[in-house]
């Protein structure tokens, strides 16, 4: 009975367990970089995802940071992109199928859904996004976007 259970485990039932693992492994260690890759790490074990990572804004630029999943593009200009929209319209943007956003970069083939979360500091200074991307077209929803809201808004102020 338990492994059926364990089968059944819901994207919300996950993420409920998921979200105070990773701000105890975050909250001994004040590094923003040390912090970020291990809450790749986390989400990338646990979900399974083809790519997640951060883009930091470096000098008007988003500028890859850690990430886990296959080599992306290192360098994305305001209003370029997914992530690059996100920052010029200051949101988060769940796309249900990439060939289909104006200008999507494509970093992988294999990607086909995306989900980008702006991350902002409590003094509304924006640090970069969370970029993650699934090889299932309409994987991410309202469910994604909460908790990984939370989960920026919790980590990196
Ligand atoms: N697809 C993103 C680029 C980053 S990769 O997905 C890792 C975009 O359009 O901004």
């Amino acid at each position: 009975m338990h492994s059926i259970n364990v089968l059944s485990v819901s994207k919300q039932e996950k993420y409920e367990e998921l979200l105070p693992q990773i701000e105890a492994l975050v909250s001994h260690e004040t590094n923003l970089i040390a912090n970020m890759a291990n809450v790749c790490a986390a989400l990338k074990f646990n979900f399974n995802w083809l790519w997640v990572g951060f883009y930091l804004a470096i000098d008007e630029e988003l500028v890859l940071g850690p990430f886990q999943g296959p080599v992306a593009c290192t360098r994305i200009k305001k209003g370029q992109g997914v992530c690059g929209a996100s920052w010029q319209e200051n949101r988060s943007i769940v796309v249900a199928n990439v060939h289909e956003f104006p200008g999507h970069i494509a970093c992988s083939s294999l990607s086909n859904s995306e989900i980008v979360i702006p991350i902002y500091t409590n003094a509304k200074k924006f640090l970069g996004v969370l970029d993650v991307d699934s090889e299932e077209l309409n994987y991410f929803d309202q469910i994604d976007l909460k908790y990984l809201e939370l989960l920026v808004n919790k980590l990196f102020k």
